[in-house]
């Protein structure tokens, strides 16, 4: 059991009272890698944000990172969130302030005390992604890739136990896409953080094969690879 990051058993998942998903059964285990596929509409992204609390599981039961999701109240949200490491789409950097301020702000907003220890810690996962030289940047002098770098640095900094990342690709092109699964693909083995990976980029699942679960027919089917 403590070797299960994600448990989903006859889970509903969905918006308000419109189930998306039904009788969803699955386990995602520590340190596993997972893609989640699916046409646009299918529900990666609802599933996704019940798995992270921004929306109430509708039936059955889940558990992710050991917070029980049919009785997470929502004061108990940003703990799971302290959990989990989550990277999107959109890189949603602040854009006044440089790539090390980025990330001091999101350890200040989680409670960490200490100008050294803070910096040291930016330092570390700044380092974990490869951008130990672009910390005095600002957003906007970075490419797209390393925005999402930085953005994947930022997910890291709480020692996620699960990152889920929502098309982290979608706008990158195919050489630097490569450049961020290889290296969240290496974060899940070095530190042994599962990743849940929804994209439609095949190209990225052919890189780099993994598990993988698709989202068809309101169920989650395991596609063997
Ligand atoms: N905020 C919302 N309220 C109601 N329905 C939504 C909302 N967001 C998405 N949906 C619906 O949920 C379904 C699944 O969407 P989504 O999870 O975003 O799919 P995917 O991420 O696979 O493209 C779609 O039919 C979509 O229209
Ligand atoms: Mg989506």
């Amino acid at each position: 059991m403590d070797n299960v990051i994600v448990m989903l058993r006859e889970a509903v998942i969905g918006h308000q009272k419109m189930p998306i998903l039904e009788g969803i059964s699955l386990s995602v285990f520590r340190g596993e890698f997972t893609y989640l596929i699916g046409k646009t509409g299918s529900g990666k992204s609802t599933l996704l944000k019940t798995l992270y609390g921004a929306l109430p599981l509708m039936g059955g039961k889940g558990q992710v990172a050991g917070f029980d999701l049919s009785s997470l109240h929502r004061k108990n949200i940003p703990l799971l969130r302290r959990k989990l490491g989550m990277v999107f789409q959109d890189f949603n950097l602040l854009t006044d302030r440089n790539v090390q301020d980025n990330l001091a702000f999101v350890l200040q907003a989680t409670d960490w005390k200490g100008k050294t220890k803070i910096m040291h810690r930016v330092a570390e996962v700044l380092e974990q992604v490869n951008l130990s030289a672009l910390g005095h940047k600002m957003p906007y002098e970075l490419s797209g890739g390393e925005q999402q770098r930085v953005a994947i640095a930022r997910a890291l900094l709480n020692k996620p136990e699960l990152l889920i990342a929502d098309e982290p690709t979608g706008n990158l092109d195919p050489e630097t896409s490569t450049e961020i699964i290889r290296l969240m693909r290496n974060l899940a083995v070095e530190y042994n953080t599962a990743v849940l990976f929804a994209t439609h980029d095949k190209l990225v699942m052919d890189a780099f094969p993994a598990r993988v679960l698709e989202c068809r027919d309101k169920k989650i089917w395991e596609i063997s690879n």
